[in-house]
């Protein structure tokens, strides 16, 4: 049976010798954690949770981790004001939006350049 990552604990310790990489500690968006569960868990039957069960487990997860009381009903409403631990840890990526797809408009050399 695979054995997935840790899902609780580490905060904090993402800048330390020993960073601890959890859904706790790491994870920049509660809702995030509530898609990838809802698209991909459990590993063996994803897509199997309803909507509330995802909300449940998500909950679970967060209360377990320390960052939501276990009376706090996680909802469409009350999911997205959850502030995760990890909120700022992230850096915009400064790189140019390249490839067709891109939306940085009048950057066509960029395109052109790869085309080549
Ligand atoms: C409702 C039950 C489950 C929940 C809520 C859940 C939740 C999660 C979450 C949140 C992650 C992402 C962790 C991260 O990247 O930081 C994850 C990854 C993972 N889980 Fe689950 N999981 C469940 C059941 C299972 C089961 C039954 C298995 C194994 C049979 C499993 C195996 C894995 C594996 C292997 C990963 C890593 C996937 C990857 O990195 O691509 N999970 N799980």
């Amino acid at each position: 049976m695979p054995q997935g990552p840790p899902l609780v604990g580490g905060i904090g310790s993402l800048a330390t010798d020993n960073p601890v990489r959890t859904v706790g500690s790491f994870w920049p968006y509660a809702t995030s954690v509530w898609d990838y569960i809802h698209r991909a868990m459990p590993l063996t039957q994803p897509g199997s949770l309803s909507a509330d069960d995802t909300y449940a487990v998500t909950a679970f997860l967060l209360n377990r981790n320390k960052i939501i009381e276990a009376s706090e009903v996680m909802n469409r409403e009350s999911l997205p004001k959850v502030r995760m631990p990890n909120r700022d840890g992230f850096i915009p990526d400064a790189r140019p939006d390249v490839g067709k797809n891109s939306h940085t408009s009048g950057d066509n050399k960029n395109q052109k350049s790869q085309a080549h």
